[in-house]
């Protein structure tokens, strides 16, 4: 029997990324990030990046390889490796001890490895693609996204009942349907995803979570060769969902048309439908929105590692999200006291007006 979906396997897993740090402190040292940190003096970001793209080499102009430098550079301050003020290399780290095997580690490992080389022009080490199907589904089907994914459910409001109508949006390997198909077997789920790799896999993991309780599930796939992706319409009527679930993917949406997106899914919402997200905040300088420190290194851990997938535009500011949101015409979850946001800027939850 599996537990209730809690939120200690989420913190659990903040602070497993805690031990990471180490980690990229040796990165950095090896690479001589933190010596041209030191030789950058007064301190700025533009100066900072003119020098490693001197030493070591780094093609700081391409792709989203600038914004990883500004998320590394965050990350020193978060942790103190760096002062406040000018920038300048003080201390070092606390000594972490241990090494935790949990999925999201191996993966942010896995990818931390590939930075020296994507810095350096070197193409993403993972896409969305047949060849990385494996390595996306051991990560996603780590415990704290699974328990997130049952939670962010459970504050959308979504019903087992045969007249509610669910979205899985970028359904990936499936996670989210199993979880879906298992808690709410009678609702009408509908998948969709743009590329066909998930197809196979994603299917398997709903039928064996259907026969674990009903012995079937109301999905309706979408082919995949009917969406084209973020900046193109869902091919699904206006109107035809009381809830999407979207996790994991606003990430990988184009900044310059976030905006749209959000208006598309929007539009395939029943007025009062709830959207539920599972991404993180990026962490705000005022820490209004994401207090934990753990959370905070968590998350520019996971930003900075996760760079090196083709497509990661990396996490947004949870001021601008709110006033995107609200331009659009969502207002914060209804029933749970007017809030939009929870586990320290990771799950939202948001309703169509
Ligand atoms: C990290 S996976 C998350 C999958 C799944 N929602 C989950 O939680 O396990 C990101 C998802 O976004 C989709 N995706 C990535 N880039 C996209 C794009 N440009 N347009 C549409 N979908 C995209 C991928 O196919 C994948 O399903």
């Amino acid at each position: 029997m599996e537990s209730k979906p809690g939120i200690r396997d989420f913190y659990e897993c903040a602070n497993c990324a805690r031990f990471l740090l180490p980690e990229i402190l040796d990165l950095a040292a090896r690479e001589g990030i933190f010596r041209r940190l030191r030789d950058v003096s007064p301190f700025t970001f533009d100066g900072f990046c003119d020098a490693l793209e001197e030493d070591p080499g780094y093609a700081v102009s391409e792709g989203n390889r600038r914004r990883m430098i500004g998320v590394l550079v965050d990350l020193f301050r978060e942790a103190g490796w760096i002062d406040h003020e000018d920038g300048g290399a003080s201390r070092m780290p606390e000594e972490e001890c241990g090494r935790v095997e949990d999925a999201q580690i191996l993966f942010f490992r896995e990818c931390l490895r590939h930075v020296p080389a994507f810095l350096r022009g070197e193409p993403a080490l993972f896409r969305f693609d047949d060849r990385s199907v494996a390595t996306w589904d051991r990560f996603l089907g780590c415990s704290s996204f699974r328990s997130c994914r049952r939670m962010l459910m459970e504050l959308m409001g979504v019903e087992n009942s045969p007249s509610f109508r669910l979205l899985d949006l970028c359904h990936g390997p499936g996670w989210g349907l199993a979880d879906a198909v298992a808690s709410y077997p009678e609702a009408l789920v509908t998948a969709v995803d743009f590329t066909d790799s998930f197809a196979r896999l994603a299917k398997e993991r709903v039928n064996g979570a259907a026969g674990e309780v009903s012995g079937r599930s109301n999905i309706r796939w979408v082919d995949p060769g009917r969406w084209k992706g973020f900046g193109s319409p869902l091919p699904l009527d206006d109107g035809a969902f009381d809830a999407v679930l979207f996790s994991c993917g606003d990430p990988y949406i184009p900044r310059t048309i976030r905006k749209d997106v959000y208006r598309d899914i929007s539009r395939v919402l029943v007025p009062g439908g709830r959207l539920g997200i599972l991404t993180r905040a990026y962490p705000d300088p005022g820490r209004r929105h994401v207090l934990s420190s753990g959370v905070r290194i968590a998350t520019l851990i996971h930003d900075f590692s996760e760079g090196v997938c083709a497509g990661w535009e990396g996490f947004s500011d949870p001021e601008e999200n709110a006033r995107m949101f609200e331009g659009i015409g969502y207002r914060e979850g209804r029933g749970h006291r007017g809030r939009k946001s929870f586990l320290d800027g990771t799950l939202w939850v948001l309703e169509k007006r």
